[in-house]
């Protein structure tokens, strides 16, 4: 089998579309983001990649705060919204109802299913357009109907799910398997 080399780029599937929340000059401002990740499990950490010149960047560094909002695929408009027009062309503040956490300034999205409350840990900066903000979750929210036994249950958070460069939004699929179990005696068939 011969591969075809497509060249370096940020082919990874799927990426969740999430909502980055931080204060900018004392009201909320919204970002629309996919480039992010889980740093590690304990303490639990995760990294946001935007724009240097975001309105958004500014108000974490400012606060050195912000929410990772997880939306719903019925949310798909806003989310699209947010990530079409930045703070200078429309007022984002007023399209969603905020809700502030033990850090007190990061602003979190009430209609979001599943918010993430960050404190800025630190930057990261690869000379590129973009900045790496990593931040320690110090605290999650999460809507009743969104859990199931008390967890998160994706089925129930069904978040928007981004394909990169062809720039389509999916929605979740079927579940095909459970962890540490599909892979069971699978050297010995
Ligand atoms: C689906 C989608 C994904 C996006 N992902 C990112 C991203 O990962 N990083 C980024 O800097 N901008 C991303 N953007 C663009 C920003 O959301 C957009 O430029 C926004 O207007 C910035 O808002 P602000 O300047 O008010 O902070 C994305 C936009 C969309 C629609």
């Amino acid at each position: 089998v011969k591969k075809r080399e497509i060249g370096p780029g940020t082919y990874l599937y799927p990426l969740p579309t999430l909502l980055v929340g931080a204060q900018v000059e004392g009201r909320p401002n919204y970002i629309t983001i996919v480039y992010s990740g889980i740093i590690q499990h304990a303490p639990p950490m995760i990294s946001v990649t935007m724009g240097k010149s975001h309105y958004t960047g500014v108000g974490i560094r400012a606060s050195g705060s912000f929410s990772v909002n997880i939306p719903s695929e019925k949310m798909v408009e806003v989310t699209d919204c947010i990530g079409t027009y930045s703070s200078s062309q429309i007022d984002k503040c007023g399209l969603f109802k905020a809700f502030y956490g033990k850090l007190e300034n990061a602003p979190m999205i009430e209609e979001c299913p599943l918010n993430l409350e960050c404190r800025l840990a630190d930057t990261l900066d690869y000379g590129g357009q973009s900045i790496t903000f990593v931040g320690e979750i110090v605290a999650v929210y999460a809507k009743k109907e969104a859990l199931t036994k008390g967890f998160p249950d994706i089925e129930k958070i069904r978040p928007i799910i981004f394909s990169i460069h062809d720039n389509n939004y999916y929605s979740l699929g079927t579940l095909i398997g459970r962890a540490w179990q599909a892979g069971k005696g699978y050297t010995q068939r």
